[in-house]
């Protein structure tokens, strides 16, 4: 088969590189793509992942026999559906579908519905009224923009004062445009966070490993949210008890509220989840693989990963019996200095190679060659993912290979995992 990824960072590439390994694919294409992941896929640069147009011609020209649509925001802007309008078969959920990432409101209102445990929350339209209500709450209290926001947006107020600082920003300062027009307020729950990725057909939801992401850009979870600064799997937080309660409370209901609202969920259901003492809660919804979740996820994935993604697109999943390693897998991302402010690019990044030779995969999140040299063009750069037959042993792994790599200002956590290890 010949298959295209629509993306260009780390989770591309880990999509990328265990395609790779499918006995079902021939021929692997990525729009755009990125340095590291031109190693093992032919990249088109010139084609960005929102351009869907361009994405539906790219798979016409190409003639490709099915394209998996990885990142959030063509996914909202129906990626999915314009390629299987053309008769291109496709992985990932429709645009209606996807609202339960683009649009926080759409997926609370579900969850109320259908009494999926979540946080208590409030939906607004209008400032004074928003600010009135705050009036009548305590901090901390959760402040959500309902749309798309580059993960940013979302804070979660100390202060009453911060709080109308954000529902301010968000509903008067445009901070993020028409996503923040509509606000959530949210009770501020209290828990350790959990990722359970679940390959979803709309008749069958099959969970992964359940992993843990790190969101602050500093160790102990001090400073501003990232896209995630390194991960690990499965999440020892995640036992068989709450497993079983997250899979009979939340995550089959919510597949079954879905259908029951009328649309079916194809693709990758990320479900966030908070362990509060009354038990998980959903904390968000994303409609696609998690960055850097999937960087740990997939390599201990022992299925093929192109027949799980035709038979969730063919509504054939329950046929399937997904099978993982024993091992467990980190992941230490290491960013431009300055992420996630601003940063500067182009540095030349040395040593991946003795990362690999030390028995680790390195991930390119942003890269881009430069005079035949790895040159740094992202906020997170890489992601250095090592196995372990437990966590400690994983961790390590990672962390000895992660430090192998040199660039100017470069950044990593020193911690990921150490809380569970
Ligand atoms: P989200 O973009 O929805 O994942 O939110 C980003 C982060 O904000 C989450 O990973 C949580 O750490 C935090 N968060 C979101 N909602 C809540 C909530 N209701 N209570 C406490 N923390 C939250
Ligand atoms: N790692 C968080 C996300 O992918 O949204």
């Amino acid at each position: 088969m010949k298959v295209l990824v629509v993306g260009g960072g780390g989770r591309e590439h880990a999509v990328c590189k265990k395609l790779k390994e499918s006995k079902l694919v021939d021929t692997l294409l990525c729009a755009p793509g990125n340095a590291g992941i031109a190693q093992v896929a032919t990249c088109v640069p010139g084609v960005k992942a929102t351009d869907v147009e361009a994405i539906v011609k790219l798979a016409k020209d190409e003639k490709v026999d099915f394209v998996c649509v990885t990142p959030d925001d063509p996914l909202a802007l129906g990626c999915v559906d314009a390629l299987e309008k053309e008769g291109i078969p496709a992985f990932g959920p429709s645009a209606y579908a996807a609202q339960m990432e683009s649009s926080k409101i759409f997926s609370k209102n579900l969850m109320k519905k259908y009494g999926i445990p979540t946080a208590e929350s409030e939906t607004f339209e209008d400032m004074d009224v928003a600010l009135a209500y705050l009036d009548t709450k305590e901090a901390p209290i959760v402040i959500k923009a309902d749309g798309l926001a580059l993960g940013k947006g979302v804070i979660v107020a100390q202060t009453m004062d911060e709080a109308k600082e954000a529902v301010v920003d968000m509903m008067q300062g445009g901070k993020f445009g028409k996503s923040g027009a509509r606000v959530l307020i949210e009770e501020c729950m209290f828990g350790r966070e959990v990722t359970v990725l679940c390959f979803c057909d709309g008749k069958t939801i099959v969970p992964m490993r359940a992993s843990q992401d790190h969101k602050r850009v500093f160790d102990n979870d001090q400073g501003p949210n990232t896209g995630g600064m390194g991960a690990f799997a499965p999440s020892p937080l995640y036992t068989k008890e709450i497993a079983e309660r997250a899979m009979n409370e939340i995550i089959v209901p919510t597949m079954n509220a879905m259908n029951a609202e009328g649309f079916t969920f194809k693709g990758v259901l990320y479900v966030g989840l908070m362990l509060t003492e009354k038990g998980p809660k959903v904390v968000e919804y994303n409609a696609r693989f998690g960055d850097p979740e999937t960087q740990v996820v997939l390599p201990l994935l022992d299925s093929d990963l192109m027949e799980i993604m035709m038979a969730v697109r063919n509504q054939t999943l329950s046929d399937l019996n997904i099978q993982w390693k024993k091992e467990y897998a980190a992941c230490i991302v290491l960013a431009s200095g300055g992420y996630p402010g601003k940063y500067e690019g182009g540095k030349v990044i040395t040593g991946m190679d003795k990362a690999e030779a030390a028995g680790a995969t390195v991930y390119h999140a942003g890269t881009k060659m430069a005079d035949g040299e790895f040159v740094t063009a992202g906020g997170r750069v890489l992601g250095v993912t090592a196995l372990g037959e437990n966590l400690r042993a994983a961790v390590d792994s990672a962390y000895a290979a992660a430090k192998q790599i040199h660039f100017d200002g470069a950044h990593m956590r020193s911690d990921i995992g150490s809380k569970d290890c």
